[in-house]
């Protein structure tokens, strides 16, 4: 039985990567697909290959004609909060991509909006679901008290060749909340705030290239313990981790945020205990995704509270952050 009508806005990257896994998510049907007139013929190609039922250049004529009940927003960053918004207005579930929105007070719309229509709003945030970092929060105690993580998700962007050339794409566009804090780093912040919630103390130290950051080191203060979360689209690193240091232990992830590759857990005298790789499907995006088709056939408003809190808690920061480095993204 088909519980999730899915409209997907947007037609680039991540839609192309979603759509190879709609397969196996076997409570969604494609019911629509909404982009610009522009990308027409790319809107049409993925119709005919992934069997979607609709396709609009236009939402409010989608909106006015088809019977989805669930938005998949995957626009550049600065559209998500507008789509998401009209989707909510007009009872619709949204899922929408990371970042949530570029502004804590839009997000903060959103959930007003959601929660007092009982509708479905969380963001898809691959790390949050992903076995392997459900299990490493169940490893955490053995660490002892917990000191201090470490995350590098560094990523040299095609798009910064555009860039230098005086090519601005939305994702190094201050206007369009484009920068590695936005785009990579949010995976780390996510993967802290998950295990230690909201931090006392943000800040931000940037590289600033025309208005926008395009790496930058974030340092979150939780009092007895310290995170620092790193995250560049202009340079490159071979090392690719997350190390999480306690005082009996250490667990270290291995590759970047988004995908939780597997993790290693150390004991005190840096014996190995323990290879951890429980990630139940090749891609990052099946688990969060079967997640929603959950809460949206459940309608599980209490998960999605949760959910909401951890989302508000990371746009915290990045409120925090931002404004620490005097880096505004409108
Ligand atoms: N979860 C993940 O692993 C992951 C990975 C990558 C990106 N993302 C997130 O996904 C979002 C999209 O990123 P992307 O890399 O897919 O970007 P992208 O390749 O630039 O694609 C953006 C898409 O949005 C469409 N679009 C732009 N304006 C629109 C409008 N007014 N109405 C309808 N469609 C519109 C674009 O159409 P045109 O080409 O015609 O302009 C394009 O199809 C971002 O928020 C990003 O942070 C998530």
């Amino acid at each position: 039985m088909i519980e999730m009508k899915l409209a997907i806005i947007g037609s680039g990257n991540i839609v192309h990567d979603f759509l190879t896994i709609t397969k196996d998510l076997k409570d969604t049907e494609l019911t629509a697909i909404i982009g610009t007139t522009r990308s027409l013929d790319i809107l049409k190609q993925l119709q005919d290959q992934y069997h979607i039922k609709e396709v609009y250049t236009d939402f409010d004529e989608a909106l006015a004609k088809s019977d989805f009940d669930t938005v998949y927003v995957a626009v550049p960053n600065f559209l998500h909060y507008a789509f998401a918004k009209k989707a909510l207005e007009h009872g619709k579930n949204v899922i929408s991509e990371k970042p949530f929105t570029v502004k804590y007070e839009e997000f903060m719309d959103l959930q007003k909006i959601a929660l007092e229509k009982k509708l479905v709003l969380v963001e898809a945030i691959t790390n949050q679901y992903l076995q392997n970092y459900l299990d490493l929060k169940k490893k955490l105690p053995e660490l002892g008290d917990l000191k201090l993580i470490e995350s590098n998700y560094s990523q040299y962007s095609s798009r910064y060749d555009a860039f230098e050339a005086g090519k601005i794409l939305p994702a190094f566009d201050p206007k369009k909340g484009g920068g590695a804090l936005m785009d990579l780093n949010i995976y780390n912040i996510h993967f802290i705030v998950g295990l230690l919630g909201r931090p006392k103390k943000v800040d931000y130290l940037p590289n600033i290239e025309r208005g926008i950051d395009t790496s930058g080191i974030l340092m979150l203060d939780y009092g007895n313990s310290k995170a620092v979360a790193i995250g560049a689209k202009d340079s490159v690193s071979p090392i690719r981790k997350t190390i999480v240091q306690g005082n009996k232990g250490s667990i270290i992830v291995n590759g970047p945020t988004n995908k939780m590759e597997s993790f290693d857990v150390y004991d005190h005298d840096k014996n190995l205990l323990e290879k951890v790789d429980h990630n139940i499907y090749p891609h990052r995006m099946y688990q969060e995704f079967v997640e929603f088709e959950r809460i949206i056939r459940e309608h599980d408003l209490t998960a999605v509270k949760t959910r909401l809190q951890h989302s508000e808690d990371v746009m915290w920061v990045v409120k925090e952050a931002l404004a620490s480095a005097d880096l505004k993204l409108d």
